[in-house]
Order: structure tokens, then C-alpha cells, then sequence
């Protein structure tokens, strides 16, 4: 005979919360095909060690839910700068606030970006998904930082091939190699052998540009910020290892003599391309080295510092000053952004695409709240780790 426990939540056709459920109770209702949640959530804008709460509940097999539901259990998601600012209220696009957690206050979940795997398909979705595949998000703020989801077969991209790649590809593919694709081809046409300059070279955007760019026959000079002993060679090394041509530190590219380093790196030629990610004065020191009609692709503002530029650069050099946003172009033109993924999928499988160094924040079914904030402070406020939750038994 079943339980009144499980035959109450059996009755239920949506999402349950259940706080503080025991362990009994959560062994019930897996046993009746109710998946167990646990996802970060929060229902203020905030810092997220202010904000953040580890909410948990229960979502409906699916025999009870539509036709095109589709069930997926989280691998591996990113704590990209973007999820963090979206907590904060300070990034143009926010996930929504919904009941349909089955909490008494609206919740939001941060997470643009991971990989999952599915766990049940619905009749409907059988033609595009089987269990076992790898999925990632279709659009941004998804959220993905929750252990499952239950959610339908069009808000997926299904990874068509997944041998070969590891969840941490897979997890990290959709925003920065993208973002890194999309500006070194769309403001610039590059010529083999052409020179581009960046800034944050050794960021997940700036990593994938110089792989890309090597790959596609560019040559690259990666500005790093200025470090201590032999962090400095350690880091060149890094980035020189991955294909960058150049390697300077915002220092040199800031001193009296950046102009005669940059000839003598490039053999007197000035890059057309820039792409910035810092913004204030770093950027005003890599738009006096570009050449006249150049472009700078504007994609972060690390620095939080605005950008000003002297009339000059503008009426005597003629640069240009573009931005570019990875979520309204995948928006816009979302075959081109699925093509863009298999590719640079594609160059993983081939060994010709490195995922960046990263820090992994373990999540297993009995990971606490302060240990996943914990990680998302360290990489938030150090600025010097790229962070991953790393889902285990959930
Ligand atoms: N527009 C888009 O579509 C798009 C897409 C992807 C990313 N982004 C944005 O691009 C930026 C970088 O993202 P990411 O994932 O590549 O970052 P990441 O891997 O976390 O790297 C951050 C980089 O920024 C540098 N940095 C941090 N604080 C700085 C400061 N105050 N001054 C100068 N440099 C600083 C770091 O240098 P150190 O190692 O020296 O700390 C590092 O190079 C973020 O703002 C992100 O939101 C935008």
C-alpha cells in the first residue's frame, strides 16, 4: 500500500516544494517517479552570499506532464561574471521570477550555460531527444544551476555527437568560444597572418580567441595584467602554450614605449582588430596602438572603469568602436549560433581546442548552501578562477 506521504504528493500534477524533506520521503517519492531538486535560487537582487538560497523540490514524472516534457539531470554548470551580475540586478537580461517552483515567494534561478544529461523523454520529444543524451541550453538564463530540470525538448540544443568531449566542454562551449568566434569574424575581415590585439588574454574569451585565431592562421598579441616573479613567465608560457603569439602586460602596454614594443613584435604592422574586455584606461592604451580604421569590439567591462576616448582616435585615426552581446545575436540568429557550437565541438574532438583552467565547485545531493556560495565568492571575488559546479550523485 502506498504511503499517505507519497499518495498526497502523487495527487499533485506540478512541482512540489518540500522543505526540509527527509530522507524517507524523498526515497517515496523517487520511488513513484518524482525527481528530487535542489537548485540555488533567489528571490531579491542581491550579492549572492546575501541572496542565495538552496531550494528544494520535487518535479512530476513524465507521464503526469505534457507531451514535448522533457526531464535532464545537470553534469556541469558555469559561474560565468554574467550569471553573478544577473543576481545582482545589473545585467540587461535577468531570469524570471516564478511560482512554478512551488515556493510561497517567486524564485529566480542563476546559470546561463552548463551541460545535462536527459533522464526521461515525453511522447512528443522522442523524435529529437532519447534518454542519455547531452543537452544544453537553446537560450540565456535558463538556469542552470540546479541539480535537475524539468523543462520541453525546444529548450534544448541536443549535442549530436558527445563521444569524445567531457562534460566541462560541453558545459563551457555555448558563451565564451561563441563570443570569441563571433568577433573575430564578424567586424574585421582577417587575413591569414594578420595580427589582432586583445585584452584579458588569458580569460575564458580571451583563451578561446587565440586558440580560434591560431587555428584560422591569425597571430595574436595577448595584453595580461602586470604580475609578480614568476607568475609573469608561468602565465606567458600558459598562453604561448596555447597558441598566442605575443604575450605583454597592461604595464608595457601602458609605458612611453608600448608603440616601438608592438612594431617590433608585429615587424612594424598594427593590428585592425582590438577586442576589450577591461574598459578605462587599459582600453585607451590598446586603442593608440591599432591601426588607422580599426575596430575595437567592446565585450566586457572587467574593470567597471568607462571608456574615454580623445576626439583624435576618432577624426585622425577614423576607429571604430563596436560592442558586441552574445545573448542578442544567439537570439537573433539561432542556426548560426547551434553551427557554431558543433564547430568548435568538432575542434575538441580533433584536439585542436583547449577548455580553460578552471576551479571545480562540487554539488552532490548533500552539498550545503555555504559551500556553493562559497565557490561562487571565491571565483567572483578573485577574478582569477573560472568557476564550475560539478554535479556528482544527485
Ligand atoms: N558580451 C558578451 O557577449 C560576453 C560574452 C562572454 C563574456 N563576456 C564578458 O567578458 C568578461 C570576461 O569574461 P570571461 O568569462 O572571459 O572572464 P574570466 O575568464 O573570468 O576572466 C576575467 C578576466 O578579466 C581580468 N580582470 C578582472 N578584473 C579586472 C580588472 N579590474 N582590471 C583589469 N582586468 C581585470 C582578469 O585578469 P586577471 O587574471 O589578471 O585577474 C581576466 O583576464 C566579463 O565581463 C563577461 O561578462 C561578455
Amino acid at each position: 500500500m502506498k504511503s499517505q506521504t507519497a499518495l498526497r504528493y502523487l495527487r499533485r500534477p506540478k512541482a512540489i516544494t518540500i522543505t526540509q524533506l527527509q530522507h524517507k520521503q524523498v526515497r517515496y517519492l523517487r520511488a513513484f517517479g518524482y525527481e528530487q531538486v535542489k537548485a540555488l535560487a533567489f528571490s531579491e537582487h542581491g550579492e549572492p552570499n546575501k541572496v542565495l538560497t538552496l531550494h528544494q523540490h520535487s518535479i512530476s514524472p513524465i507521464a503526469a506532464t505534457s507531451g514535448s516534457a522533457v526531464s535532464i539531470r545537470f553534469l556541469a554548470s558555469p559561474i560565468n561574471p554574467a550569471d553573478v551580475n544577473q543576481i545582482q540586478g545589473t545585467y540587461p537580461s535577468k531570469p524570471a521570477f516564478t511560482s512554478d517552483l512551488g515556493s510561497s515567494t517567486p524564485l529566480a534561478i542563476p546559470g546561463n550555460e552548463g551541460v545535462a544529461e536527459v533522464t526521461a523523454v515525453g511522447p512528443d520529444a522522442k523524435r529529437k531527444l532519447a534518454i542519455g543524451n547531452w543537452v544544453i541550453p537553446q537560450a540565456t538564463s535558463f538556469g542552470t544551476w540546479r541539480t535537475h530540470a524539468l523543462t520541453t525538448a525546444d529548450r534544448l540544443l541536443k549535442i549530436e555527437d558527445q563521444s569524445g568531449l567531457t562534460p566541462l566542454q560541453v558545459a563551457t562551449v555555448t558563451v565564451n568560444p561563441c563570443t570569441a568566434v563571433r568577433m573575430l569574424k564578424s567586424f574585421v575581415s582577417l587575413k591569414e597572418g594578420e595580427w589582432f590585439i586583445q585584452n584579458a588574454g588569458n580569460s575564458g574569451v580571451g583563451r578561446a580567441a587565440i586558440q580560434l585565431g591560431k587555428a584560422w592562421g591569425y597571430r595574436s598579441i595577448n595584453i595580461v595584467r602586470h604580475r609578480e616573479g614568476d607568475e609573469m613567465d608561468k602565465m606567458r608560457e600558459e598562453l604561448v602554450g596555447i597558441g598566442a603569439d605575443a604575450v605583454i602586460t597592461d604595464q608595457q602596454l601602458g609605458s612611453k614605449d608600448a608603440k616601438d614594443l608592438i612594431e617590433s613584435i608585429t615587424g612594424g604592422e598594427r593590428p585592425r582588430l582590438g577586442l576589450n574586455s577591461i574598459g578605462g584606461q587599459a582600453t585607451l592604451d590598446m586603442a593608440k596602438q591599432m591601426e588607422k580604421g580599426g575596430h575595437i569590439v567592446t565585450y566586457g567591462a572587467m574593470s567597471r572603469k568607462p571608456l574615454t576616448i580623445p576626439a583624435s582616435l576618432l577624426i585622425f585615426k577614423d576607429l571604430h568602436f563596436d560592442g558586441f552581446w552574445l545573448s542578442a545575436w544567439g537570439d537573433r540568429f539561432p542556426d548560426q549560433k547551434k553551427e557554431t557550437i558543433d564547430s568548435i565541438l568538432k575542434m575538441y574532438r580533433e584536439g585542436k581546442f583547449k577548455e580553460p583552467p578552471v576551479e571545480e565547485v562540487k554539488w552532490d545531493w548533500n552539498t550545503k548552501l555555504e559551500s556553493l556560495v562559497a565557490g561562487v565568492d571565491k571565483v567572483w571575488e578573485s577574478n582569477r578562477y573560472k568557476g564550475v559546479f560539478v554535479f556528482g550523485k544527485t
